[in-house]
């Protein structure tokens, strides 16, 4: 009984490992691999998002969640991240936002390019150079005047910056 129970064990973390593996070398054929953005960055990111109760607040490609619950912590309206790591999403963001009671924080299993940016106020992202120029034809076509777009590190080829901040660059559309 104790052999089946840890063959069990064993398979299961095996599998747990090998689809962790998957989807993070998948993610670097998509918009970026995982690397979450640091503590320090991710508080000048909150913080240069200047974030309101009214806030409808995006996260494309949310990895682990820390920015969704930090802006749902922060009290916005709603935090909504999206991430195509189905492992990232519920083993962290989605259990993290359980404990933390967060009911403002919501991670959507789907890929960002789905996303109706007309829905949020301000989207946070950390994402490859590559993707950036596709992203910022979408921004432009979707997202309303006024709204903020904070990114971690890269830069848009032609959006105009409104403010750096160590690294962290903020537009408005
Ligand atoms: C560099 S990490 C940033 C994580 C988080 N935004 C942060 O700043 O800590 C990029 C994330 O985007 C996810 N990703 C890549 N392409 C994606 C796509 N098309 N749709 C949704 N998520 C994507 C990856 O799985 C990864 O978790």
């Amino acid at each position: 009984m104790t052999e089946y129970f840890n063959l069990t064990v064993y398979l299961f973390t095996f599998l747990f490992i090998v689809v962790l593996i998957t989807f993070l070398v998948l993610s670097n054929f998509t918009a970026a691999p995982f690397l979450p953005s640091s503590s320090r960055k991710s508080d000048i990111m909150i913080i240069e998002g200047n974030l309101k109760s009214s806030d409808i607040v995006f996260d494309l490609g949310s990895g682990d969640g820390r920015l969704v619950l930090m802006a749902a912590e922060q009290g916005v309206k709603r935090a909504v991240g999206f991430e195509i790591n189905p492992l990232l999403l519920l083993f962290f963001s989605k259990l993290c936002a359980f404990v933390m009671k967060l009911d403002n924080a919501e991670f959507i299993f789907s890929s960002f390019w789905k996303a109706d940016l007309s829905k949020c106020d301000k989207l946070f992202i950390y994402l490859l150079p590559s993707s950036m120029r596709k992203l910022e034809d979408k921004i432009k076509s979707e997202m309303r005047p006024g709204s903020l777009i904070i990114s971690n590190q890269f830069r848009f080829p032609n959006l105009k910056i409104k403010k750096e901040n160590k690294g962290v660059y903020v537009y408005e559309v």
